[in-house]
């Protein structure tokens, strides 16, 4: 079976309402970086922490796959799919998408702050301040911030040099590692980078503009019928 590897960012979330972090109205326009996702601010102050996490989660837990998630997950008809996200939403996973690799972490998941092999799927909205892992430290999102280790990276790589055909939906590819898994792609692979608007292209990888939900469900439509998309 042909592997597929779907590449994605915020952008793929952003139809079903969830914020991008670097567009207009985007999350660094709201909040500081090292305040929310960073070692340094987790130290500095715990609880405003927990507050922007708290508020994601809930934003994900009222939030719906759409339709590109979907058509993602319609694609495992007929290809080998791995979804390589850097989302910390479960919105592939709603949508049925059975194997996903998230690079960034989880929000739906809490870790210990001394010992991150202590996780555990939330089984209520937030983490409060005062919750303490078994080994008796404060509970933290089981999410990677920066200056942490990303996550799953070999393994993604090799994903990534053993597809036929790459798409890359809804990320600015400005964060690194992440981003370099782009160029892991064969050269011979079919490649595609869905974006509402013109950004850095990865060298050999063709440009489709156009919104998530949108355009996503064309480019399966046509994989599905043994069709390219342009
Ligand atoms: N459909 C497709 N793409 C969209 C849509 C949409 N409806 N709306 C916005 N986009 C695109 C934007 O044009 C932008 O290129 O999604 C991208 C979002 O980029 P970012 O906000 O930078 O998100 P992302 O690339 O996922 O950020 C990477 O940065 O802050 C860290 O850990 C965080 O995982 C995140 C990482």
């Amino acid at each position: 079976m042909e592997k597929i590897v779907v590449f994605t960012g915020a952008g793929v979330s952003a139809e079903s309402g969830l914020k991008t972090f670097r567009d207009m109205g985007g999350l660094w326009g709201e909040y500081a970086i090292e305040d929310v996702a960073s070692p340094a601010g987790w130290k500095r102050n715990p609880a405003v922490v927990l507050d922007f996490y708290n508020e994601r989660r809930k934003a994900v837990l009222a939030a719906r796959p759409n339709a590109a998630h979907e058509a993602i997950a319609r694609l495992e008809e007929q290809f080998d799919v791995v979804v390589v996200t850097q989302n910390v939403d479960d919105l592939h996973e709603r949508a049925g998408s059975s194997k996903i690799i998230h690079v960034h972490g989880e929000i739906l998941k809490a870790r210990s702050s001394i010992d991150a092999s202590l996780v555990h799927v939330l089984d209520k909205p937030t983490i409060e301040l005062g919750e303490l892992c078994g080994k008796g430290s404060q509970l933290r999102p089981d999410i990677v911030w920066f200056g942490e280790n990303v996550r799953h990276m070999d393994e993604c790589a090799e994903h990534f040099a053993e597809a036929s055909r790459v798409i890359t939906i809804g990320t600015s590819l400005t964060v690194y590692p992440a981003a370099g898994l782009v160029e892991k792609a064969p050269w011979r692979a079919e490649k595609y980078l869905v974006s509402p608007e013109p950004q850095e292209i990865p060298y050999g990888f063709k440009f489709l503009r156009g919104a998530a939900a949108t355009v996503v469900p064309h480019v399966v439509k046509c994989w599905l019928e043994g069709r390219k998309p342009v």
